[in-house]
């Protein structure tokens, strides 16, 4: 088809791309280039500024490094990446809502016995100690769930941020017991600013808004039949929870950190529990190896 106008050029790319033989590759793609032609003509986009996206995509992908993936980061500061999660993990009164991933989950962190430390080193900070139990809706507890959890440190660092930290610190793998319980030694985590040395800190000076998220710990729960859940738990009492600069924070995921004074200072604890739907079990493709 030979282009008559810039109204054509929609219908040209349209036609171009009617004989993708994968059905959803093709709606996928169709509804892409529909909606990109359609916000090109709303903003009516300068060349200047088309340059200027194209920089901002090609240095989120230079800015992407083995401790840290930039390309995640702008998804979850645009809100996609929690709008993809509550798409396909629709929230419901009977189990847990689920929260973005983040760009600081590993594979194969280290399988840990029931009442270990994640702190696999001096990580100076209040004691924590988080228990629950992993259920399906019915209540019944999912005996052998695997309970993957990970967080930052006091200073609101991941260990993969922070090369005073051993690799793995503040990450590990626990199996819940017969009742489904699990229950896990460690510090209290802190808020922290997304990484904001690439493009994505750029973006959000230029847009005034703050780099924060609330302190909160991270759990990705599996058990064969049930679909697995990505989730965070945020500390009730902490800055930013109405302003998460990634949108990752909903009511029921509120936890409350109880702090009480014990023989060396004060130390707290968290209960939380963690509600499976049944479905698929699945392991997301890690964002930093
Ligand atoms: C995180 O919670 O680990 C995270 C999520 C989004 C951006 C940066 C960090
Ligand atoms: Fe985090």
């Amino acid at each position: 088809m030979i282009v008559e106008d810039q109204a054509g050029v929609t219908f040209a790319v349209e036609a171009a791309m009617a004989r993708t033989p994968d059905p959803r590759l093709r709606e996928i793609m169709g509804a892409l280039v529909r909606h990109a032609h359609a916000f090109v003509r709303e903003v009516r986009l300068t060349e200047d500024e088309f340059e200027a996206g194209l920089d901002f995509l090609v240095g989120i992908g230079q800015a992407t490094t083995a401790t840290k993936n930039e390309v995640v980061l702008a998804c979850d500061v645009l809100g996609v990446s929690t709008l993809v999660g509550l798409l396909n993990n629709p929230m419901g009164p009977d189990h847990t809502a689920a929260a973005l991933l983040g760009p600081f989950w590993r594979k194969n962190a280290p399988a840990c016995g029931l009442g270990d430390s994640i702190a696999r080193a001096d990580t100076p900070g209040t004691p924590l100690v988080v228990s629950g139990q992993v259920r399906d809706r019915s209540g019944a507890p999912i005996v052998g769930a695997q309970v993957d959890v990970w967080q930052a440190s006091p200073v609101g660092l991941y260990e993969n941020q922070d090369p005073g930290q051993p690799d793995m610190n503040l990450r590990g793998v626990f199996t819940a017991d017969e009742q489904g319980a699990f229950h896990f030694r460690s510090v209290r985590p802190a808020g922290y600013p997304v990484p904001t040395d690439g493009p994505v800190g750029l973006l959000l000076s230029a847009q005034q808004r703050h780099p924060y998220r609330p302190a909160h710990l991270h759990f990705m729960v599996t058990a064969p039949g049930y679909k697995t859940l990505v989730t965070q738990v945020f500390a009730d009492d902490s800055e930013n929870l109405e302003s998460d600069v990634t949108f990752g924070v909903i009511h029921s995921l509120l936890g409350r950190f109880e702090t009480e004074d014990g023989p060396d200072g004060p130390r707290c604890s968290l209960v939380y529990d963690l509600v499976l739907e049944p479905g698929e079990s699945r392991i997301p493709a890690a964002p930093i190896p």
